[in-house]
Parts: structure tokens; C-alpha cells; sequence
């Protein structure tokens, strides 16, 4: 069974009632401020939800193929809801204004999975597989394994639509899906914390060095699944 490990988004009412009364420049006890946090927590709730739906799927399929295939394909699930913070500076990135309809409208990855598994093939068979089930509809496919980007970034990242059946109404919420072997995920949480620190001064310095460790990493995933292959 993957390990999951979920970080929620929500931690503290009071501090996103602060953030939003910021943000929309009202007064924290204001009503719009307190029917605006009522919404967003409706929101977030749905987003946690959508994840929840996404990542059984997932795990319903490793369990079958573990079966079927002698091995489980996933290695382990991630999954997150996009901070507050994060949400707006989202927003404020793409001059788009921070209002519940715009964050519902605008933004793909409020919802966010990530699938990591063994092998390449994995990824390709996994999210086939979840594209092909009648109730998701995918939205965007974006596969950086093949076009990785100049920085050597590789991934598979999926925008799915899943529907979250509430007690009045049925709910479609997209949710993202980054795939990626442990190799690819090895590399790019050392590329994040590069990029995000802030003690780092120039960041620029590690470029060669990070692309030259993505080719190394993503030959080393190529002869990795050809031994798997040799061996099936
Ligand atoms: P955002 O990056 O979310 O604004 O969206 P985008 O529409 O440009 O999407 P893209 O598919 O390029 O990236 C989405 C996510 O993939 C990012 O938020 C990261 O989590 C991850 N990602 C994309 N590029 C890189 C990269 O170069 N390095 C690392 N470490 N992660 C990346
Ligand atoms: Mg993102």
C-alpha cells in the first residue's frame, strides 16, 4: 500500500481570517471578510475531498496491479492543498484578482497529487489508466519526461476534473497530478530547495551541475526499467 502524507492548507481559522482580511483590505471581523472565509473553508473542503477521491483511485489500481503484476507500481502518494498564501501570490502572478470564483476559475493545482513509482513505464500505465476511467475528465497533459524542461526537469503532470458528491449537489474540481519515478523526485526536491532558499545568493551556480545530475538520474531510470524488462 503507498505511504500518503497529507498537509492541509487550513491549519488556523484566525490567521487565514487575518490573511483574507489583508488581502481583500477589509476588517477582520468585517461580514464580508467572515461569508469569505465561510467560502473558502467550503472550498478547501472540496479540494480535500477531490484529493481523497483521485488518491483511493490510485491506490485501488496499485493494490489490483500488485496482483495482477507481482509488484506495486506506485512507491508512494504526496498529496496538498495549496496554501492561502500561495493561492493569492498565484493570483497576483497572473494579474488575476483574489475572489473565490477567480482562485475556482483560474487555478489548476489548488488540489495537487503527486504519484511517485518505480519505473518509468509505471507512470505511463498508471495514468493511462486513471484517464480511462468515465468519471474523470483530463483537462491538461503536460509530459515533461519526454520534453523535459532546459533545467532538466522531468515529470508527468496531469490536470484531471473528478466529480465530489456532496449531500445537495455533485461538485467537479480539478485536481493535479504530478507523476514521476524516485529518481525524477530525488532530483527535483534538491532543485526546489536550491531555487527557495534564501541563504543561497546565486542559485545560477547549480544550473549545470543540477541538468548534468537530470540526464544522469533519467539514464539511470532508461537501464533500470530495461533490467525490470529483461527480467518480467
Ligand atoms: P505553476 O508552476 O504551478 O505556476 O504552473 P505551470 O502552469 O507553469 O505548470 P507546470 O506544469 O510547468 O508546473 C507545475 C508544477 O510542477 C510546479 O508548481 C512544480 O511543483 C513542478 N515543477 C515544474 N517545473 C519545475 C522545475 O523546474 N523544478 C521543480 N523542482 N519543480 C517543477
Ligand atoms: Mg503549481
Amino acid at each position: 500500500m503507498p505511504q500518503t502524507n497529507k498537509k492541509s492548507g487550513l491549519k488556523d481559522d484566525k490567521n487565514v481570517r487575518a490573511f483574507l482580511a489583508k488581502t481583500i483590505g477589509e476588517d477582520a471581523e468585517s461580514d464580508a471578510v467572515m461569508n469569505m472565509l465561510r467560502e473558502f473553508r467550503w472550498n478547501m473542503t472540496l479540494y480535500r475531498c477531490a484529493i481523497r477521491e483521485v488518491q483511493t483511485k490510485f491506490e485501488v489500481l496499485d493494490e489490483e496491479l500488485s496482483i495482477s503484476r507481482v509488484r506495486n507500481p506506485i512507491d508512494r502518494i504526496e498529496s496538498r492543498v495549496k496554501s492561502p498564501e500561495s493561492i493569492a501570490d498565484k493570483l497576483r502572478r497572473n494579474h488575476l484578482e483574489f475572489s473565490i470564483a477567480s482562485m475556482r476559475e483560474n487555478l489548476n493545482d489548488i488540489a495537487g497529487l503527486r504519484i511517485i513509482c518505480q519505473y518509468i513505464d509505471d507512470i505511463y500505465t498508471v495514468s493511462d489508466m486513471l484517464s480511462k476511467q468515465d468519471d474523470i475528465t483530463v483537462i491538461k497533459v503536460k509530459d515533461y519526461i519526454h520534453s523535459p524542461k532546459p533545467n532538466g526537469y522531468r515529470s508527468y503532470h496531469m490536470v484531471v476534473e473528478v466529480p465530489v458528491f456532496f449531500s445537495e449537489q455533485k461538485h467537479s474540481v480539478r485536481v493535479e497530478v504530478q507523476f514521476r519515478t524516485i529518481a525524477m523526485d530525488f532530483w527535483a526536491s534538491l532543485e526546489h530547495d536550491i531555487r527557495y532558499k534564501k541563504d543561497i545568493s546565486d542559485p545560477a551556480a547549480f544550473a549545470a551541475d543540477l541538468k548534468d545530475c537530470a540526464d544522469i538520474a533519467y539514464s539511470l531510470d532508461v537501464r533500470m526499467q530495461k533490467i525490470r524488462d529483461r527480467i518480467k
